[in-house]
C-alpha cells in the first residue's frame, strides 16, 4: 500500500504521533525538523522520512488522535475487553446508550451485525457522527438523537447492551426488558458509589454480576534499562458486568 493524497496518516518522530490528513502544500513541524506531506504521498506504510516514520493509523490512533472528544470516552483498553465480555458476534444487534463521542459505537459495530445507539444531546450526538464520517466508520449503526428513556424498542431484542450514562441505575428495568433472555450488559462509572447504587438495582434484574477495572502500564523500551513508565494513567472506570436473569 503505498500514501495518496487525502490519505490519514500516522506520523512519528521520536515517541510523539501525530494523525494528520495528506493535504498538498501542508507540512508538520517538531523541533528543527520539517515533514512535507507531498513528500509522503505514493511512499508505503511504515516507511522513514528524514527523522520522521509514516505509518496507515490503527483503530487506536484514530480514536486517540482523530476523534473529536466532547465528552469522557471509553479508553482502548477498556473497549475491547467490555466488548469480549459482552460476546459480541457478527449476527448480534447490539444496544448502546449514552453515546458520548461515538468511541465505544465504532468498537461495538467492528464486531456486532448491527448497532443501535442513543445519544441525548444533539451537539454530542451531530459531534459523534462526524467523528465516524470523517474516518468511514459505523456503517452498521443506527443513530438516535434520543433520550434511550423515551426509546421506543421492543422487548428481547438486542444480544448485548453497553451503558456508558451517570445514573445508570434508572434504565434497569428497560435494559432488562428489551435484552434477550441470559443476555449480558456491561456498564463503565468513574466512581465506586455509583458502582454501588448500581449493584443494589441490578439485584433482580441480573446474575453473573461482576465488577472489575482495567490497569495498564507502559515500559520504557530501551533494552538496557528495561522498567516501567513513571507515569501512568491510574484509573479511567470501573466496569460493571451482568447477564439478564429470568
Ligand atoms: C461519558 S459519555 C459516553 C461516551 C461514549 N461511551 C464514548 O466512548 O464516546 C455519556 C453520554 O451519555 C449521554 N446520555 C446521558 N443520559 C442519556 C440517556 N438517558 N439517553 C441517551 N444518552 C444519554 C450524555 O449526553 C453523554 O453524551
Amino acid at each position: 500500500m503505498s500514501f495518496k493524497e487525502g490519505d490519514y496518516v500516522l506520523i512519528v518522530y521520536e515517541d510523539r504521533k501525530y494523525l494528520r490528513k495528506l493535504v498538498k502544500g501542508m507540512s508538520l513541524n517538531v523541533k528543527e525538523h520539517t515533514i512535507q506531506f507531498q513528500d509522503i504521498v505514493g511512499k508505503g506504510d511504515g516507511q522513514k522520512i528524514g527523522e520522521f516514520f509514516v505509518f496507515s493509523p490503527t483503530l487506536e490512533d484514530i480514536i486517540l488522535l482523530g476523534f473529536e472528544r466532547k465528552t469522557q470516552i471509553v479508553y482502548p483498553k477498556d473497549a475491547f475487553y467490555i466488548a469480549f465480555k459482552l460476546n459480541i458476534k457478527s449476527t448480534d444487534r447490539v444496544l448502546e446508550f449514552g453515546t458520548g463521542s461515538g468511541v465505544m459505537t465504532v468498537v461495538l459495530s467492528l464486531l456486532a451485525g448491527e448497532v443501535w445507539t442513543y445519544e441525548a444531546d444533539t451537539k454530542f450526538y451531530n459531534n459523534a457522527l462526524k467523528n465516524w464520517e470523517r474516518f468511514g466508520l459505523c456503517s452498521n449503526v443506527k443513530a438516535f438523537n434520543e433520550n434511550f428513556l423515551s426509546a421506543s424498542v421492543e422487548d428481547n431484542f438486542f444480544d448485548a447492551c453497553f451503558v456508558d450514562v451517570r445514573e445508570p441505575w434508572e434504565y434497569i428495568e428497560k435494559v432488562w426488558r428489551v435484552l434477550k433472555d441470559g443476555k449480558a450488559c456491561a456498564f463503565v462509572l468513574p466512581t465506586t458509589n455509583q458502582v454501588s447504587k448500581l449493584l443494589s438495582s441490578m439485584q433482580n434484574f441480573f446474575a453473573d454480576i461482576q465488577v472489575f477495572e482495567i490497569l495498564l502500564r507502559h515500559y520504557k523500551t530501551n533494552p538496557e534499562r528495561l522498567r516501567p513508565q513513571d507515569q501512568m494513567v491510574g484509573h479511567t472506570a470501573y466496569v460493571v458486568f451482568g447477564r439478564k436473569r429470568i
